[in-house]
């Protein structure tokens, strides 16, 4: 089991990160920076995955390899931002299932409502991966997580960018089962429910919608 909350404080990731906080950088280099940390970010969140040894032969030799155990895992993108985070951990896990989930942010309530779901068959058999970058309030992921769990999840991480506070209480609240893996904790919401410093709205920002 990982902790309930780790911060990825490799120097690549807090470079990478720097760079997209920053507000001139155009929307290119920001999705080429987020497919590259998510690329670290997912070697993180997979560090201690189930491992089996399988028997093969080498051009040299037999020998008993370790191998990934169990079925293919599921990553879930939490709709829109988490494309972003997904194509690059896709580069590293080629062969995971792929889920949907779209959730919408009511702009002046901040609760989520549901406008799309669709998810990998045999969710109790896999490690799902719910990918967002932004945790935010926490209302989103925490419903997310909670469709996961009607869908049949019961081995869940939620792997962001950025993280508020409010964000980390309310996922520990709703789901303490729910490790998450994070580039940085940052200092609170604003009242408009962004994250501050942060880096803006990110799925603005990678697809350069504003
Ligand atoms: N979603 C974003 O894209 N940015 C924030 O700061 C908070 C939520």
């Amino acid at each position: 089991m990982i902790e309930h909350l780790t911060i990825v404080q490799h120097p690549l990731v807090q470079h990478k990160l720097t760079l997209m906080r920053e507000k001139e950088t155009p929307t290119a280099v920001f999705r080429q920076l987020l497919r590259e940390i998510s690329h670290l970010l997912a070697y993180e969140v997979t560090r201690n995955l189930e491992m089996t040894s399988v028997h093969i032969e080498t051009p040299l030799t037999e020998m008993r390899a370790p191998k990934l155990a169990g079925k293919k895992l599921a990553l879930i993108s939490i709709l829109r931002a988490g494309n972003g985070l997904l194509d690059g951990i896709l580069d590293l896990i080629p062969s995971a299932r792929v889920g949907f989930v779209g959730l919408y942010r009511d702009e002046e309530t901040l609760k989520p409502v549901q406008y799309y779901f669709k998810v990998p068959t045999e969710l109790e058999d896999r490690l799902v991966i719910a990918v967002d970058p932004m945790l935010a309030t926490g209302n989103s992921s925490a419903a997310a997580i909670d469709l996961l769990k009607q869908a049949g999840a019961t081995n869940i991480r939620f792997l962001c960018l950025l993280a508020a506070p409010e964000g980390v209480k309310r996922m520990a609240e709703a789901h303490p089962d729910v490790p998450i893996v994070t580039a940085a904790l940052d200092s609170h919401l604003n009242e408009k429910g962004y994250i501050v410093p942060g880096l803006g709205d990110a799925g603005d920002r990678m697809f350069g919608t504003k």
